[in-house]
C-alpha cells in the first residue's frame, strides 16, 4: 500500500519523506490556502521533495479551461498528477490529459458509478472521499470496497487512492480492503505509531532498567 500525504506543509512533508513514509503528496486549494503560500512555488517545493505523485487541482469548472490549467501544472515538474473533480467536464479533462501522457487524479468521487467513469476515461487515481461520507452518515469504506471489486472485475488499472481519511482506522480498514493508496494528514500517519500498550510496555521497561543500574552508553 503506497501513503499519499494529504498536506501542503512542507515540513510535515520532508518528514514523513525522510522516513519512507511519503510514496507521494495530494494537495487541493483549501490545504493550498492552509499553507498561506502560491500555488505553483509551493507545489514545485514539494515536487522536490518526494519522488512520486504530488496531486495538483484544477479550479476551472469547464473542460477547455481545466485542460489549460492541467497543462500549466503539470508543467511544474514531471511527477505532477493533475487533479480533476469528478464531473462530466472533469471526465473530459481527464480523458484529454492522460491521452498526453500526464498523470490524472480524479477527485471527489463519492459514488461507485462516478469511479467507473473515471476508470473509463484513463484515470491514474481515482480519490473516493471516505470522511465525507461517514459525515453524511454513509459508509465510506463501503464506497471503497465496492470500487475494488468493480476494478477488479473487469481489470480496470485506475488506481484507488482512498481520501478524506480522518483516523487510523481509515486507514487500517482501507489497506484490509485492498485500496492502492491512502492520502491521510501527516497526523494521522504519525498516530499510527501510537498505542497505550506500547507507552505502558515501555514504561514499565525503562522503570526495571533504572533498577539494574546498568548503562548501554
Ligand atoms: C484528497 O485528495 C483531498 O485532498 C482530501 O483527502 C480531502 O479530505 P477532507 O475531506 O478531510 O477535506
Amino acid at each position: 500500500m503506497k501513503f499519499f500525504v494529504d498536506t501542503a506543509d512542507v515540513d510535515a512533508i520532508r518528514e514523513l519523506a525522510e522516513l519512507g513514509m511519503a510514496d507521494g503528496v495530494t494537495t487541493n486549494p483549501s490545504l493550498i490556502l492552509k499553507s498561506g503560500r502560491d500555488i505553483l512555488e509551493v507545489t514545485r517545493e514539494i515536487c522536490g521533495i518526494v519522488e512520486g505523485p504530488v496531486s495538483a487541482e484544477v479550479v476551472a469548472t469547464a473542460a477547455p479551461k481545466m485542460i489549460e490549467e492541467g497543462r500549466k501544472l503539470a508543467q511544474i515538474a514531471p511527477n505532477i498528477a493533475v487533479k480533476v473533480p469528478l464531473t462530466w467536464d472533469g471526465l473530459k479533462a481527464c480523458k484529454t490529459l492522460t491521452g498526453e501522457g500526464h498523470m490524472v487524479n480524479v477527485t471527489l468521487c463519492f459514488s461507485a458509478a462516478q469511479a467507473i467513469l473515471a476508470a473509463k476515461a484513463g484515470a491514474t487515481f481515482v480519490s473516493p472521499f471516505v470522511g465525507r461520507l461517514d459525515d453524511i452518515n454513509l459508509d465510506g469504506m463501503d464506497l471503497i470496497a465496492d470500487i475494488r471489486a468493480i476494478y477488479d472485475n473487469y481489470g480496470f488499472e485506475t488506481q484507488i487512492l482512498a481520501a478524506s481519511i480522518r483516523s487510523v482506522n481509515h486507514v487500517t480498514e482501507a489497506a484490509k480492503i485492498g485500496a492502492d493508496v491512502v492520502t491521510a494528514p501527516p497526523g494521522v500517519l504519525k498516530q499510527m505509531a501510537a498505542h497505550p500498550l506500547t507507552d505502558k510496555g515501555l514504561a514499565t521497561f525503562l522503570a526495571d532498567w533504572e533498577k539494574t543500574g546498568q548503562k548501554i552508553l
